[in-house]
């Protein structure tokens, strides 16, 4: 469903906010050194959009732990591309087309576009655009959250990568975060026994209350994972979907059974460290004597899968047996205080920015 769209349509010169970067971050949370806010003037005319272009509108934007790992200044980690100095950053967003040079996009589109800047208007090529169908009930966060990349992630570790069985104990870190809500709902409907850590009591409550887990506990509130970990797996753990790393995972192979599946997705934990000085995991060695597999993965290697989950997660959102829960902060100037609030705890669900209505 689009909204109104502010009369952007009419306008043919705008000052349009956007995030760029200013220096790279090799480590620490990064500051407002680093990511900084400016306008600029562009120009709507239709004789400004290069053939083949489309002038957008940026309603929403997705805040994804990823751009951390972008932003160092180096490569490896998760070897995406470094994104240049002094250009405007980009994300999943979803916008309103307000011109168009390209015959497969007109005026008052609603596209998502995985390149999109962080900016009020942009002029980009057409190329990685998709349209929404704004015939149907599907509310645009969504797009962004359990039908966009985190819903994908996590179907692609529990229903691709784990595979977990009826009765399996399953654990998932991060539990109450865009990956890890999806994935916990998704193996409670294959019939798992599901526990998860998060940052807070009331994550943990959400998690449990919403997202239908077994248990989960405050991971900031344990001392000793290796006693947490007993405690709410006597009998062992099947699988584990991982998204923090560090010492949680190093413990979690003290607890894995016979043949487990460690299937990695992130591990947040370790984003604003050095390589240098990430903790690291001395417990591999249980993985021989459990027959254990660990895998880690991009969720855009399984693009081919891509509408074989949209079509079974949408059935489940249209049968609400999957919630999603959004923490949309508003204005383009939220975006750095919601991106840093990926390190803190601080928010609650998948964070995405309201640009515009
Ligand atoms: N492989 C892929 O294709 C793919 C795609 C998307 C995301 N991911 C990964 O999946 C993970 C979750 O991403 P998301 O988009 O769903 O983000 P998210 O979970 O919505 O947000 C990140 C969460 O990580 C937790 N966190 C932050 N610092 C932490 C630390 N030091 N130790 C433990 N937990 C910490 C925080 O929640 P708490 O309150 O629990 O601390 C925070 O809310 C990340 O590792 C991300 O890189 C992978």
């Amino acid at each position: 469903m689009g909204g109104s769209d502010g009369g952007a349509a009419a306008k043919t010169v705008v000052e349009s906010k956007e995030w760029y970067l200013a220096a790279y971050a090799p480590e620490n949370v990064p500051t407002s050194d680093h990511l900084k806010l400016r306008s600029v003037t562009i120009s709507l005319e239709y004789d400004s959009v290069a053939d083949q272009h489309v002038a957008v509108q940026l309603l929403l934007i997705s805040v994804d732990p990823y751009l951390r790992s972008t932003i160092t200044g180096r490569d490896g980690d998760l070897y995406l591309p470094r994104p240049p100095l002094n250009k405007a950053i980009t994300g999943f967003g979803i916008g309103r087309v307000v011109r168009s040079k390209n015959k497969n996009f007109n005026e008052g589109d609603i596209v998502i576009n995985p390149f999109s800047p962080v900016a009020e208007y942009s002029i980009i090529p057409a190329d990685f655009l998709r349209k929404i169908d704004q015939t149907t009930d599907i509310a645009l966060p969504n797009y962004l959250s359990c039908l966009g990349v985190p819903g994908f992630t996590a179907w692609v570790a529990i229903e691709v990568l784990g595979n977990p069985k009826p009765g399996s104990n399953v654990f998932i870190s991060a539990a109450a975060g865009g990956v890890g809500m999806f994935a916990g709902q998704l193996a409670k409907l294959k019939g798992c026994r599901v526990v998860g850590s998060t940052g807070s009591n009331d994550k943990v409550q959400l998690i449990k209350d919403e997202f239908g887990y077994d248990e989960g506990f405050n991971y900031h509130e344990e001392s000793d994972f290796d006693v947490a970990l007993a405690k709410y797996f006597p009998d062992g753990i099947d699988l584990y979907l991982d998204n923090v790393g560090g010492k949680l995972l190093d413990d979690v192979l003290n607890h894995v059974n016979k043949g487990a599946n460690i299937v990695i997705s992130g591990m947040i934990s370790q984003y604003n460290t050095i390589p240098a000085e990430r903790e690291g995991v001395k417990n591999l060695l249980n993985m021989v004597g459990k027959d254990v597999k660990m895998q880690g993965f991009l969720c855009g290697s399984y693009l081919n899968q891509f509408g074989e989950f949209a079509q079974q997660m949408e059935k489940y959102i249209n049968e609400e047996k999957i919630k999603p829960k959004h923490k949309i902060n508003q204005g383009i100037e939220s975006f750095f205080e919601s991106f840093v609030s990926l390190f803190s705890s601080s928010n609650l669900g998948k964070v995405i920015v309201q640009v515009a209505t």
